[in-house]
């Protein structure tokens, strides 16, 4: 921990008592500029250590550091994760997002940048990348994200992504794996994206956090662990992306080096890689139908949940987590050397 650094007291908003009901935003603002009748008066010079656990501490608060929130509106979340990282986090925290103009990319940018993460966010969509970026930029600083082109095919794309980051930020401790289509006719490009740009992303990332650490995270897909009728090219590169995770996150390079490696597998998601398609995208767009019906289509919070949960459980290097609208497990492998039963 750092000393003498973070939040003055006077800054930090503490209710005096315990709201009634769940109409946080009576809270009182998370605006530094605002004195809300619960302010503490009597400034002192700098936060101290028991303070933050005090916070945190406070059931109607927090209840614990790192899942629920309970009591608390999107600013005053977002303020109390500022202080949180000023103070236990003395470096900025940077993240690199694929495929991060829209969907599920676009969402997990958000979540980061309202945990104050600098965040670079790629894809091949410069429209919609150029976009997005305006609206964060807008929302959560300038200085804070930026656009890059890239195409997770190229090799060089990347790395030039990768040296600018850290020109930029001078680190990269998260990388997100997500840009990935469903595409069953042109299923070399389908491989090239899905797989390959995950092995590209994931290699560059573990040679540069072999230094100090990090977190991969490889979006993979429910389909990835299941068989998909109407789609095996794209299963079986989701498949593939789970076991490259599970495979590197056993080697020492990863392992004994801080870095952890995760995959997500989310069920059908409101995004356009399942509303706006095709039917030579599939193998019999028709079957897609009940499988939509069985498992309906999640918001992107939900997947956002699963993405903050894979980022914040310390323990789940290696681990797949699915992620549908009633599930959200560590797939448990079978062990296929397990002696038979006699
Ligand atoms: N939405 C779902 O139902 C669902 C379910 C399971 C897994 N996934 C996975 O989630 C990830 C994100 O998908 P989404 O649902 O947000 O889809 P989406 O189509 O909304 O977004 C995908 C983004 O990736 C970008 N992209 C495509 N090719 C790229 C490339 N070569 N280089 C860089 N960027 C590229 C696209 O331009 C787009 O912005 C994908 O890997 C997808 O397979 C999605």
């Amino acid at each position: 921990m750092k000393e003498n650094v973070g939040v003055r007291r006077y800054q930090i908003i503490l209710p005096t008592s315990k709201p009634k009901s769940k109409k946080v935003s009576e809270l009182p603002a998370a605006d530094m500029n605002l004195k809300p009748a619960y302010l503490k008066t009597k400034p002192e010079p700098l936060i101290l250590p028991d303070d933050v656990t005090n916070i945190f501490n406070h059931d109607y608060l927090f209840m614990s550091l790192q899942n629920e929130y309970k009591w608390l509106n999107t600013e005053s979340k977002h303020f109390l994760q500022q202080i949180y990282n000023s103070i236990f986090n003395s470096k900025m925290t940077v993240a690199i997002v694929t495929g991060g103009a829209k969907g599920l990319g676009k969402a997990f940018c958000e979540a980061l940048l309202k945990r104050s993460y600098k965040v670079c966010f790629c894809d091949v969509d410069t429209d919609e990348g150029e976009n997005t970026q305006k609206y964060f930029a807008k929302q959560y600083g300038n200085g804070n994200v930026y656009f890059q082109k890239c195409d997770v095919r190229s090799e060089n794309d990347f790395t030039v992504m990768f040296n600018g980051v850290l020109q930029k930020y001078s680190s990269i401790d998260l990388i997100v794996n997500n840009a990935g289509i469903i595409h069953e006719t042109q299923w070399r490009k389908c491989i090239d994206i899905n797989l390959n740009g995950v092995i590209q992303g994931s290699m560059l990332a573990i040679d540069h956090m072999k230094q100090g650490g990090g977190v991969i995270v490889n979006v993979s897909s429910l389909s990835g662990v299941l068989p998909t009728l109407y789609a095996p090219v794209y299963s079986a590169t989701k498949a593939a992306v789970i076991n490259f995770t599970r495979s590197w996150a056993m080697n020492p390079a990863v392992n004994q080096n801080s870095i952890r490696m995760v995959t997500m597998c989310p069920a059908f998601a409101d995004t356009d890689i399942i509303k706006d398609t095709k039917e030579e995208q599939f193998q019999g767009k028709q079957f897609v139908d009940p499988f939509l019906e069985k498992l309906g289509i999640m918001p992107l919070e939900r997947v956002t949940e699963g993405f903050l949960k894979v980022l914040d459980d310390q323990d789940n290097n290696g681990k797949s987590l699915i992620v549908t609208a009633n599930v959200m497990n560590y797939v448990t492998f079978p062990d296929p050397l397990k002696p038979e039963n006699k």
